[in-house]
């Protein structure tokens, strides 16, 4: 039997989603839910599915298997909190939560009514980002003792929902969205937790119209468990996008731009590594959540993984605050498998 989905939130990243729905085999698309009714209406047209203005309602009546929940991150605790007191299995757009607490009560419900959670850190199903952990594991180039992680784009953009904007609805600026995909991306390649991290940041962006208290840019430095320091750059003005994370090992370099290839050094000049054929990362992504659902896999540790990246972003922002090095507390790395 099909396992049937919901989308929650008809926004920007849905689309992506539903198209995954339609690729990977064994899924059906009930409906999608909106605030915004047209929203929701153009996403079930073109998807073929009900369209509803409130995603209770829409899981009171399909009630389906599982909701892929896209929504503004300070509504994702209670759309996911719901959805799994309705016994329905979550795949949640990072970030998980605008703060630890919150994810702590996602995590909580889900265990309570044993319903599968996979929080969307796509990083981790991007070709490139895979060929790079192999030769992370692989080992051929010595020890690895440094990553720079470096991320430009345009931010305060017209495009750019207002929301983002707003620290009571984002949770933060460029540090909370694209910090997220970057903290996740270390922790999963490295298999380690960070450890401390020092972070400075700028609060000057602009939008006619909107009170924007999210920062611009921020530069942070971090520490992990296994004692691999890593920098990351973001910045969001007026920028030349850029998307490069390159490591550093002790017998050479690689360097890994997603949508343009990894490319290693042993000698101080970048070989392109062959690559396998890309597939989509939210068609893996699925994959991968769909056989957690059947009970086939397991993403078991997506919740405290998830969790201890706000935790991550929680600590940037308040060393930001403070000026100096802020260390996780010990008893996290004792409660995340
Ligand atoms: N994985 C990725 O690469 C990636 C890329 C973009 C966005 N995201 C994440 O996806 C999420 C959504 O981002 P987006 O860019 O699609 O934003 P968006 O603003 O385009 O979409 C959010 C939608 O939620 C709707 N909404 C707001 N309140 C609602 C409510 N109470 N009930 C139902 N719908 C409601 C809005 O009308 C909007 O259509 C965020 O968590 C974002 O960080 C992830």
């Amino acid at each position: 039997m099909d396992v049937t989905v919901g989308v929650i939130g008809a926004g920007i990243i849905a689309e992506e989603h539903l198209q995954a729905v339609e690729a990977v085999e064994g899924l059906h698309a009930l409906a999608a839910a909106d605030i915004d009714e047209q929203k929701a209406e153009k996403l079930a047209e073109r998807y073929n599915t009900k369209s509803y203005t409130d995603y209770r309602d829409m899981i009171k009546t399909e009630t389906p298997d599982m909701v892929i929940i896209t929504l503004p991150h300070y509504l994702h605790k209670e759309a996911a909190v719901f959805s799994a007191e309705q016994g329905c299995h979550i795949l949640l757009e990072k970030p998980m939560a605008l703060n630890t607490a919150e994810c702590g009560e996602i995590i909580q419900s889900v265990r309570e009514n044993r319903v599968q959670l996979m929080v969307g850190h796509i990083q981790q199903y991007f070709q490139e980002n895979r060929t790079a952990k192999q030769i992370v594991e692989q080992g051929e180039l010595g020890s690895l003792v440094m990553i720079n992680e470096t991320r430009h784009l345009p931010y305060f953009t017209r495009e750019r929902p207002r929301w983002f904007f707003e620290w009571s609805k984002a949770g933060g600026g460029i540090v909370m969205n694209l910090g997220a995909h970057c903290i996740d991306k270390i922790q999963w390649l490295l298999d380690t937790k960070v450890s401390r991290v020092m972070a400075a940041m700028t609060y000057k962006g602009e939008e006619p119209g909107v009170a924007v208290d999210v920062e611009g840019s921020g530069l942070l430095f971090i520490h992990t468990e296994k004692g691999i320091p890593a920098s990351i750059s973001l910045s969001g003005y007026e920028v030349v996008p850029k998307q490069v994370t390159e490591l550093i090992f002790t017998n050479g370099m690689m360097k890994v731009e997603i949508g343009k290839g990894v490319w290693v050094s042993k000698s101080g000049v970048y070989e392109k590594v062959a690559s396998t054929k890309e597939i989509s990362p939210f068609v893996r992504q699925l994959t991968d959540f769909v056989r957690a659902v059947k009970g086939e896999g397991t993403v078991k540790k997506s919740g405290p993984h998830a969790k201890s990246i706000i935790e991550v972003l929680e600590a940037g922002y308040k060393s930001h605050e403070q000026g100096e090095m802020v260390s996780l507390p010990p008893e996290r790395r004792e409660d995340q498998p």
